[in-house]
């Protein structure tokens, strides 16, 4: 699909389907239009379509709800364009004008969102279906605004593009996406935006005292990697380092997960995914910020080599863990990673990783749990989650179930010793590898509920979301 922005009035144009964003009260609508509406219980609420005939120019007029003006949020621009786009494709038109809606109340925010939700309206995973009808395309959309709002577009299109890479990376089942196809993808991106690259094999993980991703690698014939890429501007304001978890497929290793929990797995790769879909967009973008992409990626399977409950390894920065369950991997490569990251002695860290079902438990699917002890970092990605619409909230790294991660036999264990505050617990065992005098402030985000969704909701098709790449980028570019 091809997207361009012009100046042009849409009443000039032609086209299969016309898309007009509708307040409710219909001010901007004739008289009869709006009364042909109201006949189809359309009042412009927000989530609102209807379809109708259209006239010579445009075959096909989509009229989509935005809500009471006073009160549009970015999202609800985002969710209407999305709306837009899927009623285009559900009548198999090929061209589609999309008037520039939100302006009026939220000026260049509206414009971003309406691309992003164009974009991440119009994806879906049909690789692999060989089926005409389910293939079908809209060829090319035409977006018309005012000229002062074009710039504010296209950062829209190139974050929801950039969501899109990681969805369709974290959509590709095991057999396909490996560490080590995880690190040629990394490669090529860094080919692409001129970006230094550093994959890790067997060899340089031992040299850099890798245990975590060593140990968990092991028990999978597709070998483990360590992902660095750098992004080094001229001259940066800030250094970030960004964590992504890169489990290709997690079977729960010699604790296989039941067949209802394995399912969806090759979806534990979604952090991994989210820092290549941000590193892409920072390719674009080029913030003055120097960025650091950190991917320990692994697939964690049973196996005669596979490690066990009740193995002891001793990491890098001198900590001990003891194994207690092969499927809390996520937090043992991610360790390698923080305890290199904090090297880097960055002005800000975040990882990101489909870490537990207990925050799923917690938040619910449409919800990432955000940890930091950073009043002022957890303010910005809160305030940017609630505009791009990636939901965040924040959890507490509570010391009192510090506890509960002692190890018996070692400094720490990788499972609490309940099941109760099982987010927090994996959170406060993240803790222990960031080393908090070389890194000035940490943030960790658990996405396990809405990285894959089970089902189609607000912009998002079932699947891959992309989250939380568009905050991320955000979070960057204003750094
Ligand atoms: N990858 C899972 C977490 C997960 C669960 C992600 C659901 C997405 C959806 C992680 O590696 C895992 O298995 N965690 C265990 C930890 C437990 C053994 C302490 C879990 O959450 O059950
Ligand atoms: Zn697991
Ligand atoms: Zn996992």
């Amino acid at each position: 699909m091809k997207i361009t922005y012009t100046h042009e009035l849409p009443a000039n144009k032609k086209a299969d389907a016309l898309v007009i964003g509708v307040y409710e009260g219909m001010k901007n609508l004739t008289k009869e239009e709006a009364l042909q509406l109201k006949n189809l219980n359309f009042s412009g609420k927000v989530r609102e379509v209807v379809t109708l005939p259209g006239t010579e120019n445009f075959k096909t007029l989509i009229y989509v709800g935005l809500g009471k003006k006073s009160e549009l949020k970015s999202d609800t621009v985002r969710l209407a364009a999305a709306k837009g786009v899927k009623s285009a494709k559900k009548v198999k038109a090929k061209k589609v004008v999309f008037e520039l809606f939100g302006v009026d109340k939220l000026k260049e925010k509206a414009a971003k969102a309406v691309a992003e939700g164009i974009v991440l309206g119009n994806y879906q995973f049909k690789k692999y279906k060989s089926g005409k009808e389910e293939k079908f395309e809209i060829e090319k959309i035409t977006v018309a605004g005012e000229k002062e709002y074009e710039k504010e577009f296209e950062t829209g299109y190139i974050l929801a593009e950039a969501a899109n890479f990681t969805r369709n990376i974290v959509n590709e089942p095991g057999n396909v996406v490996t560490p080590e196809k995880l690190a040629e993808i990394a490669e090529e991106i860094s080919e692409e935006y001129s970006f230094k690259c550093k994959v890790f094999k067997e060899k340089d993980l031992e040299k850099n005292q890798m245990v975590g991703i060593l140990t968990v690698g092991r028990g999978s014939k597709n070998p483990p990697r360590f992902i660095h890429i750098t992004y080094k501007p001229k001259n940066p304001k800030k250094r970030i380092v960004l964590v992504g978890k890169g489990v290709t497929f997690d079977s729960g290793g010699l604790n296989i997960k039941p067949e209802q929990f394995m399912k969806t797995m090759k979806s534990d790769k979604a952090g991994a995914c989210a820092v290549l879909g941000i590193m892409k967009a920072i390719g674009q973008l080029k913030p003055d910020v120097e960025v650091h992409a950190l991917i320990p990626t692994v697939e964690n399977m049973p196996d005669g080599k596979a490690y066990r409950p009740d193995d002891i390894i001793v990491y890098k920065n001198g900590k001990s863990v003891e194994i207690h369950s092969t499927d809390a991997e996520g937090r043992l490569i991610l360790a390698d990673a923080l305890i290199y990251g904090s090297e880097l002695e960055p002005d800000v860290m975040i990882d990101m990783a489909t870490l537990t079902g207990a925050c799923v438990v917690a938040l619910g699917h449409y919800t990432s749990g955000l940890f930091t002890e950073d009043d002022k970092l957890a303010t910005a990605l809160l305030k940017l989650s609630s505009e791009t619409g990636e939901k965040m909230w924040r959890m507490p790294l509570d010391e009192d179930l510090k506890e509960d991660i002692k190890g018996t036999y070692s400094d720490l264990q990788n499972v609490g010793k309940t099941r109760y505050g099982g987010a927090i617990t994996a959170a406060l065992f993240l803790r222990n590898f960031v080393d908090s005098k070389k890194v000035k402030s940490w943030a960790h985000i658990d996405i396990a509920g809405p990285a894959f969704l089970d089902k189609e909701w607000k912009y998002y098709s079932a699947g891959a979301s992309g989250q939380p790449v568009r905050t991320i980028v955000e979070f960057i570019v204003e750094s």
